[in-house]
C-alpha cells in the first residue's frame, strides 16, 4: 500500500469520560487540519451508554476506529489487557504519534505500548503532580510523562513539575488547558440544549452540586460516610444534586447507607456535557473530587470545595477559588462547608492559569511541526 507522506498519521487514545472529553475539541481540530489524519481508539475502559456513547454524540466526537472492549478490572488486569491490544492496533497502524490524555489506565496502557514499539507519544495534559503515589493516577502520570516525547502541559506548575523531574525544555510545550477549550465551545451549546435545571426543577444557585468517584474516597468507609453525612445534613438546607458515578453507586450500595440517601440527596445517574455544565453553570456551590469539575467551577465562576487532601490544579486554590477540604471528619468538615457557603467569594480577575481557549489550535500546531 502506498501511503502519502505528506499525511501525519496519528493515533489517539481513549477509555475514560474525561478523556472523551479533553479529544473532543482536539478531534475536530485534527479532522479540519490538512495534513493530518487522526486514528480513534476506545479502550473501553469506560462502557455505560453515560459514561461513553452519550460524549460521542453530543460532543460530535468521530466514532472509534477501534473499539478494544477491555472493560473493569483490577489495575494490573485492565492495563495489561489494554497494552496488549492497544499493542496490535499500533503495530498495524504505524503511526507517526501516538496521542494520550490524562492520567488513567488508558493513558498508561497507550503510553507503554508505543514505547515499546519506537513510536513517538505526545502526552496532554502533562506534568500534573498530586505527590501522592498512592493516587493510581500518580503513578499513570509520572511514568507517562517519563515516556513520552512531546508533554503538552496545561499551567506554568506543570511545566516547574516536569522541569524538576529532569524533563527537557525542548519536549515541554505550555499549551494551556484542553478542557478550558472545551468549556467555552460546549458551554454556550448548553444553554440551548440542555433542560436539566427544569427537569429536576432547580433553581439557579439555590442548590449544591456534588461529584464523588475518587478512589481514595470511595473505597474508604469512613471516608465515605463523612462526605455523604455532610451532603444530608446540607440537602436539610438546600438541594444536592448528585450525578453518581457507577463506582460510587457500586461502594454505597455495599453500605447501608443507600436507601436513606436516595431520600435525602438528589441522585441521578451520571449525565452528559451538555446538562453537567448547566449544571456547574447555575450551583451556588460544588463540592467534588473531580479534578474537570474543579476547573469548571472556576470556569464558570462558581465557588468550589474539593474533598481531598491536595489537588494537582493548585492555581485554584492560590487564587482563592478552590478550598481543599479532607473528608476526614464529618463534624470538621460541617462547619467548614457552612462556612463556604457563607462566604463572599473572591473576585474574579484576569488571571487565566488555563491558557485562552486555544489549546487544541497549539497542540494541532506542534504536531504538524
Ligand atoms: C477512572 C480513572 C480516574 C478518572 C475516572 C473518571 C484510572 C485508574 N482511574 O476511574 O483517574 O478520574 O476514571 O471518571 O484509570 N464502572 C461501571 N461502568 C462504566 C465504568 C466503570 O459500572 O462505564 C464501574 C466498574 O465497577 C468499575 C468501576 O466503576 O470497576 C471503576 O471504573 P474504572 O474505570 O476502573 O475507574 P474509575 O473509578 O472510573
Ligand atoms: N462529567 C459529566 N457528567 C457527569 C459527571 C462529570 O459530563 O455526570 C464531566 C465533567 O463536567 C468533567 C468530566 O466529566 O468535564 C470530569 O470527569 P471525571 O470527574 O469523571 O474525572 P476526572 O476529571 O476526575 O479525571
Amino acid at each position: 500500500m502506498i501511503q502519502d507522506i505528506s499525511i501525519q498519521k496519528i493515533v489517539t487514545i481513549v477509555g475514560a469520560r474525561p478523556q472523551f472529553i479533553k479529544a473532543a475539541t482536539v478531534s475536530r481540530l485534527i479532522q479540519n487540519t490538512p495534513g493530518l489524519k487522526e486514528i480513534l481508539v476506545h479502550t473501553g475502559q469506560h462502557y455505560d451508554e453515560n459514561m461513553s456513547a452519550i460524549f460521542f454524540e453530543e460532543m460530535e466526537i468521530p466514532a472509534p476506529h477501534y473499539h478494544l472492549g477491555i472493560g473493569s478490572g483490577s489495575h494490573g488486569t485492565q492495563t495489561g489487557q489494554m497494552l496488549s491490544a492497544i499493542e496490535a492496533v499500533l503495530s498495524r497502524e504505524q503511526p507517526d504519534w501516538v496521542l494520550i490524555y490524562g492520567d488513567t489506565n488508558s493513558t498508561l496502557a497507550g503510553a507503554l505500548a508505543a514505547a515499546k514499539l519506537h513510536l513517538p507519544i505526545a502526552h496532554v495534559e502533562a506534568g500534573l503532580r498530586s505527590f501522592n503515589k498512592k493516587m493510581p493516577e500518580e503513578i499513570n502520570r509520572i511514568l507517562a510523562d517519563r515516556i513520552s516525547d512531546l508533554l503538552f502541559a496545561p499551567t506554568e506548575t506543570a511545566v516547574a513539575n516536569l522541569h524538576n523531574e529532569g524533563i527537557g525544555t525542548d519536549q515541554i510545550a505550555l499549551v494551556g488547558d484542553v478542557m478550558y477549550d472545551a468549556a467555552l465551545y460546549y458551554g454556550e451549546k448548553a444553554e440551548s440544549r440542555s433542560q436539566i435545571l427544569q427537569t429536576l426543577q432547580l433553581q439557579p444557585r439555590n442548590y449544591l452540586l456534588a461529584t464523588i468517584h475518587r478512589a481514595e474516597n470511595t473505597d474508604n468507609p469512613q471516608r465515605l460516610q463523612a462526605i455523604f453525612g455532610v451532603l444530608s445534613e446540607i440537602a436539610k438546607q438546600i438541594p444536592v444534586v448528585l450525578p453518581l458515578h457507577p463506582r460510587t453507586r457500586k461502594a454505597l450500595e455495599k453500605t447501608d447507607l443507600f436507601a436513606s440517601l436516595t431520600q435525602a440527596l438528589s441522585i441521578i445517574e451520571p449525565v452528559g456535557y451538555l446538562d453537567m455544565v448547566m449544571l456547574e453553570k447555575n450551583a451556588r456551590l460544588i463540592t467534588t473530587d473531580s479534578g474537570g469539575v474543579q476547573k469548571e467551577a472556576f470556569f464558570y465562576g462558581v465557588p468550589c470545595v474539593t474533598l481531598r487532601e491536595e489537588t494537582e490544579w493548585v492555581e485554584l486554590v492560590e487564587l482563592g477559588w478552590n478550598y481543599l477540604l479532607p473528608p476526614v471528619d464529618q463534624a470538621t468538615m460541617q462547619e467548614q462547608l457552612q462556612q463556604r457557603f457563607e462566604a463572599v467569594p473572591p473576585r474574579l480577575d484576569t488571571t487565566k492559569p488555563y491558557g485562552d481557549g486555544k489549546a487544541a489550535q497549539l497542540i494541532v500546531h506542534h504536531l504538524l511541526s
